[in-house]
């Protein structure tokens, strides 16, 4: 089956599966960053959540900006052509495959999530270039290895790869299986690949607040975890220059936008598998 098949197969199955009485993290986040394709009780949660931390958009919108700075230098100072980005979340501005395909036009770029929601939208992200490849699979970060197996089919898994996974991880509420995942996946990736995490950090009163408005509201919960636990994600790996820091203060540059607040509460870090 090519990608474009199995993704138009499986959004004919979708539909029935959505859930619109619970707010859920892909519409949240979407609605954060400015997107339309959320629903009433996505948008009436984020409107509480900003009341009660309106600080919980700048962490939004500026891991998308740390997203494709993140992108750019592993496609281009680099040289990485494979990306595997899991908790892909539902399209905006500058996909994955959008900013490394601007850098490398034969990058190949594989999205997974287990959300309905994202399925359906999945088209928006498999506008590859000619020389290049994307594909959409519809697999969940608790089965790491049922998600190489089918990575396998577009991305050739013998050669590097950066695994993405932004603003997802902290759906894993314990924090050692949330690392295990990880180092699974890493696992059954070659030298010279890099993992890209972002996360928010409980590092204010306002976060930790938002969270726990966000928890309460019905949706799967979602953990805010301590800055040290970020960087936990990472051992066994080289942390890439400037290590983990917060997401406005990884390699910053002139191109990004300049209406963010600099200091976020959400941490990042790229690291090379050695
Ligand atoms: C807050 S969004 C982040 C989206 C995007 N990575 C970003 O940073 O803008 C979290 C995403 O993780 C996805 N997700 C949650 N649990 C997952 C799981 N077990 N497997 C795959 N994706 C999952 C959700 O559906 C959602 O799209």
């Amino acid at each position: 089956m090519s990608d474009s098949t199995a993704q138009t197969a499986a959004t004919a199955a979708a539909p029935g599966r959505i859930d619109t009485s619970k707010p859920h993290s892909a519409r949240f986040w979407n609605y954060f960053v400015g997107g339309k394709d959320n629903y009433e009780v996505d948008r009436e949660i984020g409107e509480q959540i900003k009341e009660i931390f309106p600080g919980l958009v700048d962490v939004a919108v500026t891991s998308r900006h740390f997203l494709g700075r993140a992108v750019r230098h592993l496609a281009g100072e680099v040289g990485i052509r494979q990306f595997l980005d899991v908790g892909t979340g539902l399209p905006t501005a500058d996909n994955t495959h959008e900013v490394a395909q601007r850098v490398a036009p034969d990058a190949r770029i594989v999205y997974v999530d287990n959300d309905p929601v994202v399925l359906t939208h999945a088209h928006a992200l498999l506008t590859s270039t000619p020389e290049g490849r994307t594909a959409y699979l519809e697999a969940t970060l608790y089965d790491p290895e049922a998600v190489l197996k089918a990575a396998a089919g577009t991305l050739d898994l013998s050669r590097p790869v950066a695994l993405m996974i932004l603003n997802t991880l902290g759906h894993v509420a314990d924090y050692e299986q949330g690392r295990d995942l990880v180092r699974r996946l890493m696992a059954g990736l070659p030298s010279g690949s890099h993992l890209v995490i972002s996360d928010s950090t409980a590092t204010s009163e306002g976060m930790i607040a938002a969270s726990n408005a966000y928890n309460a509201s019905g949706a799967v919960p979602y953990y805010v975890r301590r800055v040290e636990e970020i960087g936990g994600f990472f051992d066994g790996l080289d942390l890439v220059e400037p290590g983990i820091v917060q997401v406005t203060k990884w390699r910053p540059n002139p191109e990004d936008p300049a209406n963010f607040a600099a200091a976020v509460d959400a941490y990042c870090g790229v690291g090379r598998k050695p």
